[in-house]
């Protein structure tokens, strides 16, 4: 019996050595140490030994069951720190890796160039006013001098969503609006940037939607020379000290006498080149002395006032300013444009 014992215990030693996992090492813990193990049956079969014989195999039996459980929990331990390790080193992370990175956006080009002009004119001290997209014929055109088939309104192909409303062709209705306000009352110095809508074919200059600035000065003995100086101030505090102004004469039904103002050309220097057609100078906005009649339907007595107005293609600045060479890019959305503006 001694040897028996002896044999089971070198037998559970073996197979808890090679046991590899821990469902393996449950199956040694059971065959051997279980109740229906040969150790219990040895122990159960002692009744049959002789009083001397007895004590020496219940101690054997007692020594070998304590050992074997102490080697099967020692190697449970083992198993279970290989386990815990096998997991850790499946879930790890490799924070060494970059991570990534998280797309931004950026202010549009056009926003940036909107801000810009705002703050050379805020340092003039002109207030920024807003006016809506959906405008009257009155705002849009009556109240600018242009009655009901004015032929000048052609110049303006016009969304009408009805005969009385439409979408505001100009930021010029900005100014009936902001006179209003004054109460016939000077002075009034604002810039107004919007969206404006013509029905244009869409092309590399033309864009059925696009932004305008607006400008009006109304006060007591303002002159042509006024809005002459604001202008040359403004271009060169946004293009550069270099750039020179030059007014032309033009039309507009709203201002009397009316100017084009044009900047010398900065791709040639006012030699003259593709970009200026040859001519030196590139037209920048309209402009001219607010008309009687439309300082009158502001509410403002034009014998007491008078003022200057002026509106420009935020576009066209944007694309002067970039060299953009075509207008679309603006609404198209692709983010490899967008995306050069980044840091502006
Ligand atoms: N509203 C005119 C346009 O869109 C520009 C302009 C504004 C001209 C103010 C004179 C005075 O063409």
């Amino acid at each position: 019996m001694l040897e028996r014992l002896q044999e089971l215990h070198d037998e559970a030693v073996t197979r808890t050595a090679q046991a590899e996992t821990l469902k393996e090492l449950q199956e040694v813990r059971v065959a051997y140490l279980g109740k229906k193990g040969p150790i219990t049956e040895v122990m159960k079969s002692m009744g049959r030994l002789s009083t001397e014989e007895r004590p020496v195999v219940g101690q054997k039996a007692n020594e070998v069951r304590e050992s074997v459980q102490a080697l099967i929990e020692e190697k449970e331990k083992t198993l279970e720190e290989a386990q815990v390790l096998e997991q850790l080193k499946q879930e790890s992370i490799d924070v060494s890796l970059p991570g990534r990175p998280v797309s931004k956006g950026s202010r549009h080009p056009l926003t940036s160039v909107v801000e810009r002009i705002e703050d050379v004119f805020i340092g003039m001290g002109f207030q920024v006013a807003e006016g809506p997209e959906v405008e009257t014929d009155y705002y849009n055109f009556e109240s600018l001098n242009l009655p009901k088939h004015h032929p000048a309104r052609d110049m303006q192909d016009t969304f009408f969503i009805t005969p009385d409303l439409l979408l505001r062709t100009q930021t010029s209705p900005v100014q009936t609006r902001t006179m209003e306000k004054h109460e016939g009352r000077g002075p009034v110095k604002i810039v107004c940037p919007g969206k404006v809508y013509r029905r244009d074919e869409d092309d590399a200059t033309h864009s059925h939607q696009f932004m305008q600035i607006e400008g009006l000065v109304v006060d007591e003995g303002i002159r042509m020379s006024d809005l002459k100086g604001i202008f040359e101030a403004f271009v060169k505090s946004y293009f550069g000290e270099d750039r020179d102004i030059r007014l032309r004469p033009s039309f507009f039904p709203f201002t009397e006498p009316s100017a084009e103002l044009d900047i010398s050309c900065a791709m040639c220097g006012g030699r003259g080149c593709r970009t200026c057609k040859g001519s030196g100078w590139i037209e920048v906005l309209g402009a001219g002395m607010v008309h009687p009649n439309v300082l009158e339907m502001g509410g403002f007595d034009p014998e007491k006032y008078s003022g200057f107005a002026f509106g420009m293609g935020v576009e066209r600045f944007a694309m002067l300013k970039y060299g953009i060479d075509d207008i679309r890019h603006f609404y198209t959305n692709d983010t490899r444009f967008l995306e050069q503006f980044a840091r502006e």
